[in-house]
């Protein structure tokens, strides 16, 4: 048997510079899908794939997410009196959803200065990693899939998912032998590589499983790509040490933290809203409708009138 994972990492002290200006003061974790924050679908992903505490590495100007996981008296009181019993029960339920633990990054040295900053949480267990700004919407949660694996292999694990050569760049890439669909064992992991460079179009995504042996390769890590201490490089480094394998992950990701990925979350999860979809999908098969109009073909926009492209 190998040990359980109960614990799961999120490192949440990035700027959020991809969505200025919203997130000058507020964190990008928190932007809403919805009425949810972000970070929440992310927390609720990880409490699916029974993990019990969260690890959350914060940093200056983060303090909304913080509030957000608490217990909010005032606003209790406020719903109890107004007899508002559902909304005070899903409230309750967020303050309740886990046990959470903050620590500082007191600077953003890095994916992997963040991890190794959890160490003193962590201890000598295996843990799951999970970024705050990436959501997932599949058949089951992303944590739980590798999981699954992880109580099968033992060994570290990369979420991984395939994506257009054209964005290769974006991420880091794996290099590996595939040992059944959708499972690789790492050979090399490149981080952020030109298309030209690039051993694959499988993208690492913000999942992760890692054991504890990962932070001494921290500790000695060097800065890489953009002058930061990355994960990537010191997963390439325990690869060399044991088996690390990549899962392929079922569900579309959604990077929050890019205004093209949260437009296209917000729409995601909205039509799969009771409350909403059906009228949000009449609005938006409507707007289509007049976009998809030939600007030239008279005045205003009549959805009404056939599409003719
Ligand atoms: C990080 C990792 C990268 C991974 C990506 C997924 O990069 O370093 O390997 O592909 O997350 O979102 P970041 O987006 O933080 O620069």
């Amino acid at each position: 048997m190998h040990p359980t994972v109960r614990k799961a990492v999120f490192p949440l002290a990035g700027h959020g510079t991809r969505f200025l200006p919203m997130t000058k003061s507020s964190p990008k974790e928190m932007l809403p899908v919805i009425d949810k924050p972000v970070v929440q679908y992310v927390v609720e992903e990880a409490v699916e794939a029974g993990i019990e505490q969260m690890v959350m590495v914060t940093g200056r100007g983060k303090r909304a997410i913080e509030d957000h996981f608490d217990i909010s008296y005032e606003l209790e009181d406020v719903l109890k009196k107004k007899n508002k019993h559902a909304l005070l029960a899903e409230l309750q339920k967020i303050s309740n959803l886990a046990q959470i633990l903050y620590l500082r990054q007191k600077e953003a040295l890095g994916l992997g200065h963040a991890v190794l900053c959890a160490e003193l949480a962590v201890g000598d267990e295996p843990f799951a990693v999970a970024l705050g700004d990436e959501i997932l919407d599949g058949p089951k949660s992303g944590l739980a899939q590798l999981l699954e694996a992880y109580r099968q292999l033992g060994s570290p694990l990369i979420g991984m998912q395939r994506v257009p050569l054209s964005e290769v760049s974006h991420y880091g890439i794996v290099a590996g032998t595939e040992l059944r669909k959708g499972l690789f064992r790492v050979d090399r992991l490149v981080e952020k590589p030109r298309v030209e460079d690039a051993p694959s179009d499988f993208a690492i995504i913000g999942r992760y499983v890692l054991t504890p042996d990962v932070f001494d390769i921290l500790k000695t890590q060097s800065p890489g790509v953009g002058g930061e201490i990355q994960l990537t490089d010191a997963l390439n480094t325990l690869a060399e040490r044991r088996p690390v394998y990549a899962l392929e992950i079922a569900g579309d990701r959604f990077d929050t933290g890019d205004k093209m990925g949260f437009l296209k979350a917000t729409v995601r999860f909205a039509l799969k809203r009771a409350d909403l979809s059906e009228e949000f999908r009449h609005f938006l098969r409507e707007t289509l409708k007049r976009d998809l109009l030939p600007e030239t073909s008279g005045e205003g926009c009549d959805a009404d009138r056939p599409v003719s492209r």
